[in-house]
């Protein structure tokens, strides 16, 4: 598909970020699209920018992609409020998060993994068979870097999050040939990006139910204290060394300069997808890094976990 004009497209998580950016990309090509989120406040937004650009059809809808009941809900306003067709499926929504199975908080870990992986999978389920009444049709599976590298580097873990990349990899690739056999005229890329300028980390915070840092009790800080120590690493001695008021600072800061610090913008990003996506391509990796990371992990691909390694990637994507 190389023209999305006078298309739907459905998105998941347009409220920010990557998803924001796809909605405001195809509204500009002429595309109608439906978004969901679980910020009404952050659709809002979305909904004000696309109108400034184009009279086509732009929905919102609440829904939490983690919700099998919620996933259908939506399916069934998008058919009420678009007609019983879409072309474009983009599953992108994903929070960060959940890291520790051995050790972590078991909640933060199944939200992860569900909002990750099951939002991808109810995704499809509810939205293939109006991809199927088009005449052509495209799906496109956010994963991550972390879909083909399961870390993070040596000293976070980082079990959620990779465990549902490497899913949403492997159902699409999956996908292909089950597609090929059964709805050949439907397509499926997933989307390998490595690290965007998003607000994922203040937003996975948010989602995960986590107090803002800057709002952290004493006990809070003591806790985030004791998890950095659990995972010695250059900065621990550093990060030991501040105040409670200190440290709030800094784990606030983190999220910002992971949004405003990245090699690739959220723009450039669905550049990227689209034009993966207008390419037919079945991969889309997103951004230098991810591309060079790809190629060390193909070139070394039973060094990947050696402390030498991770040590040496820098990749700080969640
Ligand atoms: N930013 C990166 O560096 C990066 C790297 C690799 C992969 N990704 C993936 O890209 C996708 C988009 O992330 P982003 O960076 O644009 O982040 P983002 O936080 O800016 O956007 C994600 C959006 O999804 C929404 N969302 C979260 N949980 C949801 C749920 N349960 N139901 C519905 N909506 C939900 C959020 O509210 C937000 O609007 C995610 O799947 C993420 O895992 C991002």
């Amino acid at each position: 598909m190389n023209d999305f004009s006078g298309r739907t497209a459905v998105i998941t998580g347009g409220g920010t970020g990557m998803g924001r950016a796809l909605a405001v990309a195809l509204v500009k090509e002429s595309c109608h699209v439906a978004i969901c989120d679980v910020s009404e406040d952050a659709m809002a937004e979305t909904q004000a920018l696309c109108q400034a650009i184009s009279d086509v059809r732009v929905t919102t809808h609440l829904c939490d992609v983690s919700s099998e009941e919620d996933i259908n809900r939506f399916q069934q306003e998008v058919e009420a409020a678009h007609g019983d067709v879409i072309h474009l499926l983009f599953n992108n929504a994903g929070i960060g998060g959940g890291g520790g199975f051995v050790a972590g908080d078991r909640g933060e870990w199944e939200k992860t993994f569900a909002v990750c992986w099951y939002g991808v999978y109810y995704g499809c389920r509810a939205f293939l068979p109006m991809l199927i009444k088009s005449d052509s049709g495209h799906i496109v599976n956010t994963s991550s870097v972390n879909g083909f590298w399961a870390s993070l580097g040596p000293n976070v873990p980082h079990t959620a999050y990779a465990a549902a990349k490497f899913a949403v990899k492997g159902f699409s690739e999956a996908l292909i040939t089950d597609l090929r056999l059964n709805a050949p005229h439907i397509n499926v890329s997933v989307v390998m990006p490595g690290h965007i300028g998003t607000s994922i980390a203040i937003n996975s915070g948010k989602i995960l139910g986590h107090t803002a840092p800057l709002e952290m009790s004493e006990a809070e800080v003591r806790d985030v204290r004791e998890r950095l120590m659990s995972q010695p690493g250059p900065m621990t001695e550093l990060l030991m060394n501040l105040s409670d008021d200190q440290l709030r600072e800094f784990m606030h800061n983190r999220g910002i300069e992971f949004r405003d610090n990245a090699p690739t913008t959220a723009d450039q990003a669905v550049d990227i997808i689209l034009s993966g996506v207008k390419n037919n391509q079945w991969r889309i990796l997103v951004g230098d890094d991810a591309e060079r990371l790809d190629a060390r992990v193909r070139a070394n691909p039973f060094d990947v976990y050696d402390l030498d390694f991770t040590a040496l990637t820098t990749i700080s994507a969640s």
